[in-house]
């Protein structure tokens, strides 16, 4: 049996919002209700015949939408998620904002109460679903990140280790860096116990992420690498992401499990 097309919220559209929003458009496989800009950014070219545009998540809040798609900054998350997740789900790609304890405690209670789910996108990576499964089995999960300093926000020039200690701290330091890291640790054995790295090349025009898992009678060592798109994002992230939002929305078809 059909059901309607999910009503979708957008907050954000920079690389991965605007992959979403033309992906859910042209294949109908959704709707866009509303879409959230930082202030001062011009209109998104679907806003218009029935899609909303809004410059704070908090006026787009009371709209009933099924699921809303965070694709901005790790403080929006911090500062609207429990209160999405009270009306909707919530797909949120800024993952560094759940290094922040008690914003994990507080998306988990509110999910535990009003049964809407936080989805962990895959984002820049692959493999969270056999860290999630083998969490219980892993003793050590490291994360190693090269990227330039430049896109690290630091001199161009940086060179060498940048940064060696927990997930947690790493999300701290480089918020919009490091969802990797913050993915990692979610699905795996915790930010605590995921240890980072963080290495710069100066002039790298790749982002290079390697995730090596250990524990008894197992070892992994999952390589990314990706081109980036001159902002925060790789090549592979809006593919990644539309295929996250398909998955979610998705009421048919043979399903990845
Ligand atoms: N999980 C992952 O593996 C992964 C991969 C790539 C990017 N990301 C993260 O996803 C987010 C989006 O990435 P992107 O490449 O599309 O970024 P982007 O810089 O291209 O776009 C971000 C957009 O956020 C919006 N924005 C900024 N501040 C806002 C605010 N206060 N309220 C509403 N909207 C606001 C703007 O519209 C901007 O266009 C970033 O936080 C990025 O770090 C995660």
């Amino acid at each position: 049996m059909r059901r309607d097309p999910s009503r979708i919220g957008m907050i954000g559209a920079g690389t991965i919002g605007q992959a979403v929003i033309r992906d859910v458009t042209e294949s109908g496989i959704a709707a866009i209700d509303y879409i959230v800009t930082a202030r001062g950014e011009r209109p998104p070219a679907a806003v218009g015949s029935g899609v909303a545009w809004f410059t704070d998540p908090q006026e787009a809040l009371s709209r009933p939408v099924d699921l809303v798609v965070e694709a901005a900054v790790p403080d929006v998350l911090s500062r609207f998620a429990p209160a999405i997740l009270e009306r909707s789900d919530l797909c949120a790609f800024s993952c560094t904002a759940w290094a922040d304890r008690a914003l994990e405690a507080a998306v988990r209670a509110v999910t535990e109460r009003t049964g809407h789910r936080c989805y962990l996108p895959h984002g820049a990576i692959l493999g969270l679903d056999g860290l999630s499964d083998g969490r219980d089995l892993l003793e050590s999960v490291r994360v190693t990140t090269t990227k330039s300093g430049r896109s690290l926000g630091l001199d161009a020039d940086a060179a060498g280790p940048v940064f060696e200690g927990t997930a947690r701290e790493a999300c701290r330091r480089f918020p919009r860096n490091v969802n990797v890291h913050a993915a990692v640790a979610l699905a795996g054995i915790g930010f605590d116990r995921t240890a980072s790295r963080i290495v710069a090349v100066p002039g790298l025009a790749s982002m290079e992420h390697r995730i090596e898992v250990s524990g008894p009678g197992l070892a992994w060592d999952i390589g990314v690498t990706s081109r980036s798109l001159g902002g925060v994002s790789g090549a592979y992230a809006p593919a990644s992401a539309t295929g996250s939002v398909r998955r979610i929305v998705a009421d048919r078809g043979v399903a990845i499990a």
